[in-house]
């Protein structure tokens, strides 16, 4: 068992395949010129599976696969394959404009529920938040993964000014259709210009939910990043994602790695580990992994004590979304 400093117990394990996506939305990927990792620095199935079982051996029970977009990278199949057969949870996190070539290998290797990104409802939104025109690919699969039997969570990051406007809808979508939306606070990360005037808090989620709908709390799980709800007689669900208004850090079981084999215990932690340079040379990587979780801060990576409201989102030393993977 993985413990940290605060007691805290870490079996949920989230790897990042690839920083490529084939999406630019903007408050992930940097504006800048963003340098991908090169293939020889990227885990490699081997290695991916070496480090996978070693985190299993400590007592992790979920993997969460994550990018960049993870159906992005080209061995997806055959990483599925080979994490399939491990005694643990396997899920990911995917823009679902790729899905249709993978649903079949995802299916076979034991994967039950898809967590999809997609911040709008509307073609034209899409265009102008992902700079692509996959809006309808993603849909399609959307709906195609829920016919086919996953649990399917949407991702929606929201915006003040921008989509909340568009809550209602996603909420009118879990009427008929068994789809579990998620509508995520805006969070800081490397070349995202966050301000905290953007964030529209779960409280504003949920009194704009409110003005329409009349909503009951359902249970959470201890480790669950969401607050859950339910428009009575509705097929789906809702649930709000507070990281910046109210954290959730104490009970964060979780663990990340870097497409390139980095690992980090929170999602704003600053001190990474190598693990995969360290698995090159032939070292034993327990060692280093618990090191790094007595290392975890209490909340927040220990980066943002304060207020949000107050916080300087430049300020914070990280990664950009895109490079550790959510
Ligand atoms: P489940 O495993 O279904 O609970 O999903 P998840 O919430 O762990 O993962 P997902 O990749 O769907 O992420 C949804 C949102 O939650 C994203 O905006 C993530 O950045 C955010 N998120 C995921 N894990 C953490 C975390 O450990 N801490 C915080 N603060 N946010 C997280
Ligand atoms: N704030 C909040 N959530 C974000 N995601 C990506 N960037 C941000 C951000 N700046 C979400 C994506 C994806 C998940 C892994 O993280 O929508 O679903
Ligand atoms: Fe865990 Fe860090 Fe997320 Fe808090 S912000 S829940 S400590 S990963």
């Amino acid at each position: 068992m993985i413990k940290d400093t605060y007691n805290r117990t870490h079996d949920y394990l989230r790897i990042s395949l690839t920083d490529v996506c084939n999406l630019r939305c903007f408050y992930c990927m940097p504006d800048e010129e963003y340098d991908f990792t090169p293939e020889t620095r990227l885990m490699q199935v081997d290695e991916i599976e070496h480090i996978a079982r070693t985190f299993i051996d400590l007592g992790i029970k979920k993997i969460r696969l994550t990018g960049g977009e993870p159906l992005a990278r080209k061995d997806v199949g055959e990483i599925l394959k080979r994490l399939a057969g491990l005694p643990v949870t396997l899920t990911m996190t995917t823009n679902a404009t790729l899905l249709h070539r993978y649903i079949d290998v995802l299916e076979k290797a034991g994967v039950r529920s898809l967590n999809i990104s997609l911040d709008t409802l509307k073609t034209e939104k899409f265009l102008w938040m992902t700079r692509r025109k996959q809006f309808r690919m993603a849909l399609d699969n959307i709906n195609m993964a829920i016919e086919r039997g996953f649990h399917v969570k949407i991702n929606a990051v929201v915006m003040k000014g921008l989509n909340d406007n568009e809550i209602t809808d996603f909420v009118k979508w879990t009427k008929d259709t068994p789809v579990h939306v998620r509508f995520i606070e805006f969070m800081p990360f490397n070349g995202n210009k966050w301000t905290s005037n953007q964030v529209f808090t779960w409280q504003e989620m949920l009194e704009t939910i409110g003005s329409e709908y009349r909503f009951e709390r359902l249970e959470a799980k201890p480790n669950d990043t969401a607050k859950k709800y339910r428009v009575p007689g509705h097929r789906g669900t809702f649930a709000v994602i507070s990281t910046m208004s109210a954290p959730f850090c104490s009970g964060c079981n979780r663990m990340r790695l870097t497409a390139d084999g980095k690992m980090k215990n929170c999602l704003f932690s600053k001190g990474e580990t190598d693990l995969l340079s360290a698995l090159r040379r032939g070292e034993d990587l327990e060692p280093l992994i618990r090191e790094n979780v007595l290392r975890k801060a209490k909340g927040l990576g220990g980066q943002m004590d304060e207020d949000f409201k107050k916080l300087d989102g430049d300020k914070i030393d990280n990664r950009s979304m895109i490079s550790i993977g959510g």
